[in-house]
């Protein structure tokens, strides 16, 4: 029963870091025997370059059918004046739709030896480890009635309503509270139920679920508000985080920054699961493209690398890989080896493409 991956790499530094995610994956392929059935796909700039969409069909059934995508990124300056149907990132939204990926994860971990590079002082964030899961296809982003229309005084009026509905809170809210079980068994979930009415609906789900299938986790309520602020000045009170789309997208650009850099973010797009409890789900790390260093092997790989690990844990069960592969990250970078987006006084400046060779080093 090998596990069939798509590897979307995309365009800019995208293919360079996936490099690097491919090379870990055969090494873990050889040490555990048994099979990765890996497929490379288009996906963003370079599907319009040779069939003129950001997502062919084809692709789109192929990550339907894969037990996993790994996504690099997409987009860059060359594709910047297509029109909006053809843009890269409409790749990348058909993939999250099509998959219907409702739960977004974004871990927050900071690596002890780069707890300086964070904006917050470094006791506070020296071995932080959060999670925000982050509602992502329902909400004020696509709720109806939408647009912008004209007011019979001449005056423009620009609507987004936010909806929610039981089932699409309970959903992400399990997959939310699974998560505190396999971690430190602690969820806050986060919406502004003192002015929302989706907010009020939103803590009552969540508390039900917490009373009934999820007693043995510790589960609290927090205005997005109040959270911001407490992710600033004491972020390690929080293990899981739920949150709706708008807040989540917010809070977790937010969280991100503790850690320091974007190269070292990985995230998880997670849907609904099947009779035999698999999940479809896309890997990919939260940086872009980087068109700025694109090309030149200076990428930081590491994002991409610590989503294949996600992948490992919540894909195909396998934790004690993902610890692995985890360690050896911190431990190259503890060593001293640094890309030039984490680079710090007296430490080796490294490529991409060694840094690959560090972690494997490692391994
Ligand atoms: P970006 O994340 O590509 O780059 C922002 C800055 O961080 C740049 O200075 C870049 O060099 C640096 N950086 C990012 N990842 C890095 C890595 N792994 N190693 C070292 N440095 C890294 O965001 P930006 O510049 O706003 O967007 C560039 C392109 O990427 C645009 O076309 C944008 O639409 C696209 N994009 C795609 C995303 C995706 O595929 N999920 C997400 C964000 C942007
Ligand atoms: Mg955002």
């Amino acid at each position: 029963n090998s596990k069939k991956i798509l590897i979307l790499a995309g365009d800019g530094i995208g293919p360079e870091v996936m490099g690097e995610v491919k090379r870990t994956l055969g090494w873990f392929e050889k040490r555990r025997g048994s099979g990765f059935e890996t497929e490379d796909g288009l996906v963003g700039g370079c599907s319009f370059d040779k069939h003129g969409v950001p997502l062919t069909d084809e692709t789109m059934q192929k990550a339907i059918d894969a037990d996993a995508v790994l996504l690099g990124a997409v987009g860059g300056p060359k594709w910047d004046n297509l029109p909006f149907k053809d843009k890269p990132e409409r790749g990348l939204l058909r993939l999250r739709k099509d998959m219907e990926l409702f739960a977004n994860l974004r871990p927050a971990l900071v690596f002890d030896a780069l707890a300086e590079a964070s904006s917050l002082k470094t006791e506070l964030v020296k071995g932080l480890d959060i999670m925000i899961v982050r509602e992502l296809t329902g909400g004020v982003y696509f709720g109806s009635p939408r647009g912008i229309e004209t007011l019979p005084n001449g005056e423009r009026r620009g609507i987004n309503t936010q909806v929610y509905t039981t089932s699409e809170i309970q959903r992400v809210a399990r997959v939310a509270f699974e998560l505190a079980r396999k971690r430190g068994n602690k969820l806050c979930s986060v919406e502004k139920a003192n002015v929302m009415e989706s907010g009020v609906l939103w803590r009552e789900e969540v508390q039900k679920l917490g009373d009934t299938e999820y007693k043995d986790v510790q589960l609290s309520h927090m205005y997005a508000d109040n959270c911001a602020m407490q992710l600033v000045r004491q972020p390690k009170q929080f293990d899981v985080i739920v949150t709706d789309n708008l807040f989540g997208d917010l809070l977790s650009d937010c969280a991100a920054m503790l850690t320091g850099s974007l190269g070292m973010l990985p995230s998880a797009s997670l849907g609904a699961a099947d009779k035999g409890g698999k999940r479809k789900a896309l890997y990919e790390p939260v940086h872009g493209s980087a068109p700025d260093i694109a090309g030149q092997g200076k990428a930081n790989p590491l994002a991409c690398l610590l989503s294949l690990s996600m992948m490992l844990r919540y894909s195909f069960d396998q934790g004690e890989d993902a610890d692995l592969l985890e360690k050896a990250a911190n431990n190259v970078v503890a060593k001293g080896f640094r890309t030039g987006d984490i680079m710090a006084p007296g430490c080796t400046l490294v490529g991409t493409k060694e840094m690959g060779d560090e972690i494997l080093k490692e391994l």
